[in-house]
Order: structure tokens, then C-alpha cells, then sequence
């Protein structure tokens, strides 16, 4: 067995094999670990939309979830997730990694399936120069204007796959435009909460154009999006439950 990194959360360690075209653990998925732990439940049924390793769909099923559905739009991350996850012991607990953009790869069966879906969504605005092609792992966090088409799918199309007392468990964060995402919040769902909110430093792919760009967007709307302290370049960050509008 081939492991590139250890991931831990409380007692549970994941070995996890990375690849260069598929994104590695960041502080977000150490950070959206601990609300991970306190909404699933043993014998759950997960979703995760964005499997990147599979670092947070091993880490539900080591929490207890009895069925792991995860899709993500790199053929590569389904790859890396299953190896990762048959590297992790899981064979007991049923998995189903699709390769989807978005929640396309869904069908009739998985209407109203999921006690829990849950996504740390890629953040990077599409400019207009944009071409289709992938070239390196950060071209799979671009995702639309702004940076919110995950993040929207997964507020507006994800209820439709949850139990009437399923949860959704999201991350968004001000460079998206706080203001869109509240709308979004209270269109789509009748109960939904801040579960923390914290500041965070840019990650690496957050580079120089992408934060002109996030700067324009501030001057454009008046929205903070980020903002210089101590010399670091941080971002706010939301971690949202919603529940089933229904
Ligand atoms: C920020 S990474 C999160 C990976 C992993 N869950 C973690 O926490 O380390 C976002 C993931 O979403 C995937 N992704 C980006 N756009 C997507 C889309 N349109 N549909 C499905 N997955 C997408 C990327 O390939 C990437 O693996």
C-alpha cells in the first residue's frame, strides 16, 4: 500500500494516496470534519458532491455511515477515492462513486435517499478567457461566475435527494459573495443555520488574478470578499447546515 498522508481526525487515521490532477486535503476538510462528526449518525446514508481523495467520504463511512454515494466531475478523483478507500478497510461499508458534473449522475433512485449530503465545493470564478481543458488540479476549482456553481447546485438541486429530515452541510465563503449565497439559503430551505464561521488564509491556487478579480467584484457590489491582515490575505468562511424544506 502506497501512502502519501495521513489524515487525522480525533482517534480515526486515514492513509491517503494523492495524485497530482486531484486536489489534497486542505484545512477545509480538517475544519468541516467536526460538524461531519456530529451530524452523521451510524447507519446513515451519505452524499458528498466534490470527492477530490475521498479523504471526507472515508471519514463518513469511519463515522459510521452505512452507504457512501460521492460523485465528482475528475475521472482521476474517482479513481484515487477508490483506491483510497479499499486502502482504508472499508469493504464492509457499501460505496458508490460516480463521475458526474454536479448531481447530473443521479437517478430516480436516489430521490429522497440521504440522511446527510455534504460538499467543500471548489471556489475559483471562470474568467472569460477560460478554455475547457484541465491542465493541472486547481482547473477543477474553477466553477462558474463567481465561483458558485457547485455551491448553488448544492443550495438550490440537493434537497430533492434528501429524507424529509435530511440535513445538507456546506461550506461557503465571502470570496462566492456572502449576500447570493443568503438569498439562496432562504429561497431553497426553511431552516438553516451557521454551524462557524471563521477566517481563513488564501489557499495556493488563490493566485494574484484570481484576487484582482475578487477585488473588482468588491468595488463592483460593496461585498468584502477578501481583505489584508497582519500581511496574509484571508477570506471569510461559513459552515452551513440547512434542512429539508419539506
Ligand atoms: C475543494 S475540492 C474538495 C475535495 C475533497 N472533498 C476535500 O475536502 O479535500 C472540490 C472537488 O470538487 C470537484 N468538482 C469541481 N467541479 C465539479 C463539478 N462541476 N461537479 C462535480 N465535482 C466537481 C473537484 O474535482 C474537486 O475534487
Amino acid at each position: 500500500m502506497q501512502t502519501d498522508t495521513v489524515f487525522t481526525f480525533g482517534d480515526i487515521s486515514i492513509q491517503l494516496q494523492l495524485h497530482p490532477m486531484v486536489w489534497a486535503p486542505t484545512a477545509f476538510a480538517q475544519n468541516i470534519a467536526s460538524h461531519l462528526a456530529k451530524l452523521i449518525k451510524p447507519g446513515d446514508q451519505v452524499l458528498e458532491l466534490g470527492l477530490g481523495s475521498g479523504v471526507l467520504a472515508i471519514l463518513a463511512a469511519k463515522l459510521g455511515a452505512k452507504l457512501v454515494t460521492g460523485l465528482d466531475i475528475n475521472q482521476q478523483a474517482i479513481a484515487l477515492s477508490q483506491y483510497n478507500w479499499h486502502n482504508n478497510g472499508l469493504e464492509m461499508v457499501k460505496t458508490d462513486f460516480r463521475c458526474s458534473n454536479l448531481l447530473q449522475a443521479l437517478g430516480s433512485a436516489d430521490i429522497g435517499r440521504f440522511d446527510l449530503i455534504f460538499s467543500n465545493p471548489p471556489v475559483l470564478p471562470e474568467f472569460e478567457c477560460f478554455t475547457q481543458e484541465q491542465n493541472s488540479r486547481n482547473d477543477f476549482e474553477i466553477s462558474g461566475r463567481d465561483g458558485r456553481t457547485v455551491l448553488d447546485t448544492m443550495l438550490s438541486q440537493s434537497s430533492t435527494y434528501l429524507k424529509p429530515d435530511g440535513h445538507l452541510l456546506t461550506i461557503a465563503t465571502s470570496l462566492q459573495g456572502w449576500r447570493e449565497t443568503e438569498s439562496m439559503l432562504n429561497t431553497h430551505w426553511h431552516q438553516w443555520e451557521t454551524r462557524q464561521m471563521i477566517s481563513m488564509e488564501l489557499t495556493d491556487e488563490c493566485t494574484q488574478p484570481y484576487i484582482d478579480f475578487w477585488q473588482q467584484r468588491e468595488r463592483e457590489d460593496g461585498q468584502k470578499r477578501v481583505y489584508l491582515q497582519n500581511g496574509r490575505q484571508l477570506h471569510d468562511i461559513w459552515f452551513l447546515q440547512a434542512k429539508h424544506p419539506r
